[in-house]
């Protein structure tokens, strides 16, 4: 079967800038900015990004490509290309496809509401509600959690999902170049129009109280930006930027790696992967850092700012934007903009987080696009049932943990460690830099050596100490859910145990035929692209 290839060098820029910019942007970003520090949070931020994220943007696209010299486009097939003597690295590979599904099938339903909340800005279904509480039960209602005016079952939150669903399969089922590309070439450049309307609607709001001019735009920016230099002393604020940088370029996800295997051979890896970044930080630090703070901080001030911030990105989504929109001139149009600008930056992140997926059946398992597509649809409408239905009950947030969390630093560290210590720093260099439109500066390959793989595990082991065990140990867990978080887990536990073993049988099946005959070929086939 031939592999798939992307249209055009933008085609795949836009994928993987498609794939960081999501809700992490516009809603994640803002929250943990002003939580963490104010400008001072910028400082962490920026370094982890430097020493972690871009050398890991770096990493992924090569192995990404280098992996799919070899026919491989998912990390069990790239790990074990890069250390084809151990017989247990593709089984950690596992956690590249096993991680965006988990993320998937939570974020396909958060990304659903986004699309019902399109609608109604645009029908006017929730102007009634003015306050918080009302806006609150608005949103509880139509999540299922409460029966009131406004809802009496979760029907439209399920038929949204059903829509939203269908369009992610949609998209994936047409595939890398006609479904992927075309998709992010589209919503892209919608959502950053959407995201400057706002955000210059935001930032020429002024003092829109005679009454309150201290609620003004500047006040709001310096809220969010004025450094709290305090703050920089705890390891916390310095978890949160690593977290951030990585949940927001899509790091130690999986999901470059399999993007990056439908590049050919001497497609440039570096300047790509620098400008995905640099496009995700445009939409991250001057977009997502221009609407949320600012416009609820000159609606409500400074005191409830603070409330607004420490209830989460959820709550300033759906709850305060909505309200601050309402009050503007044509709100119902700015509150239909902004969730449709979250939505479509949902959905290239979505589709992204489906592809490794997809890719894994297509490649070890020779089911075609269509078929991988189906059974894809299948696993994950299955997966988002309980977060469906139990997201009262700590689902949502379990899934958050393991694959929103938890796997993403975990896959980093491998990769970093693979990269620059098993497969070899000289090797990796030159295989960065093939085909390549920029020199990357050499100060990098110490970074990528020494320094990422050692952040990485600090971040992992203070991450661990400070947050993960309790959580493990469900400390703070109300006692009502642990049954549900017990068996999200035991699900879990399942999906992963089931893909080890599908990634067993793929390799049972490659050496079958003639001992080694399998891996002669894609190793044939990465030579004849010079890959060796
Ligand atoms: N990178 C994606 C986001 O920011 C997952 O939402």
């Amino acid at each position: 079967m031939a592999r798939e290839k992307w249209g055009s060098k933008l085609g795949i820029i836009l994928a993987v800038a498609g794939s960081a910019i999501g809700l992490g942007n516009f809603l994640r970003f803002p929250v943990q900015a002003a939580r963490n520090g104010g400008g001072a949070f910028m400082i962490p931020y920026f370094i982890a990004l430097l020493l972690l994220g871009l050398p890991l943007i770096w990493v992924e696209w090569t192995i990404g490509r280098f992996g799919g010299g070899f026919g491989h486009s998912t990390a069990p097939g790239m790990f074990h290309s890069m250390w084809e003597k151990n017989k247990f690295i593709k089984y950690f590979g596992v956690i590249g496809i096993f991680g965006p599904i988990v993320i998937f099938v939570y974020y396909i339903y958060i990304e659903s509401w986004l699309l019902g909340y399109s609608f109604f800005a645009l029908f006017g279904k929730y102007n009634a509600c003015t306050t918080r509480e009302t806006m609150t039960a608005f949103l509880r209602g139509y999540q299922g959690l409460a029966q009131n005016e406004h809802f009496s079952g979760i029907a439209p939150a399920y038929l949204f999902y059903l829509a939203a669903f269908a369009i992610n399969i949609f998209i994936i089922w047409f595939g890398v170049s006609k479904g992927i590309e075309r998709a992010c070439e589209w919503a892209l450049p919608i959502l950053f129009i959407f995201a400057v309307v706002l955000a210059v609607r935001v930032l020429t709001l002024g003092s829109p109280d005679p009454a309150k001019p201290e609620n003004n735009v500047i006040n709001g920016l310096g809220y969010l930006w004025n450094p709290q230099w305090a703050k920089l002393t705890n390891a916390k604020v310095w978890l949160a930027a690593a977290g951030q940088i990585f949940f927001t370029l899509s790091c130690g996800i999986g999901v470059i790696l399999t993007y990056a295997s439908y590049l050919r051979k001497q497609d440039d890896v570096a300047l790509s992967g620098l400008t995905a970044a640099g496009t995700n930080e445009l939409a991250e630090v001057i977009l997502g850092g221009s609407i949320v703070i600012p416009a609820a901080f000159v609606f409500f001030g400074p005191t409830e700012i603070g409330k607004i911030a420490a209830a989460g990105p959820f709550d300033l989504g759906f709850v305060t934007m909505p309200l601050v929109l309402q009050k503007m001139v044509f709100g119902n149009i700015l509150g239909f903009m902004w969730f449709m600008l979250l939505f479509l930056a949902g959905i290239t992140s979505s589709i992204s987080l489906a592809q490794p997926a997809v890719a894994f059946l297509e490649d070890e398992f020779n089911l075609s696009k269509k078929k991988a597509s189906m059974v894809l649809a299948g696993v994950t409408f299955a997966l988002t049932q309980p977060a469906i239905f139990f997201i009262g009950n700590g689902v949502v947030d379990e899934l958050d943990f393991w694959g929103g969390t938890f796997c993403l630093v975990l896959f980093g560290t491998i990769e970093a460690i693979l990269f620059a210590w098993v497969f070899g720093m000289e090797r990796a260099w030159t295989e960065m830099h093939a085909g390549s439109d920029i020199t990357i500066p050499r100060v990098y390959r110490f970074i990528i050596k020494y320094i990422t793989p050692v952040f990485l595990l600090l971040v992992l082991g203070f991450w661990f100490y400070q947050e993960g065990i309790d959580f493990i140990l469900l400390k703070g867990a109300e006692k009502g859910n642990i049954p549900y978080i017990i068996a999200t887990r035991l699900m879990l536990v399942v999906f992963f145990v089931v893909l080890s073993y599908m990634v067993w049988r793929a390799w049972k099946r490659r050496a079958t035929p003639t001992t080694g005959v399998g891996a002669n070929q894609y190793n044939q086939s990465n030579v004849g692209r010079g890959n060796q």
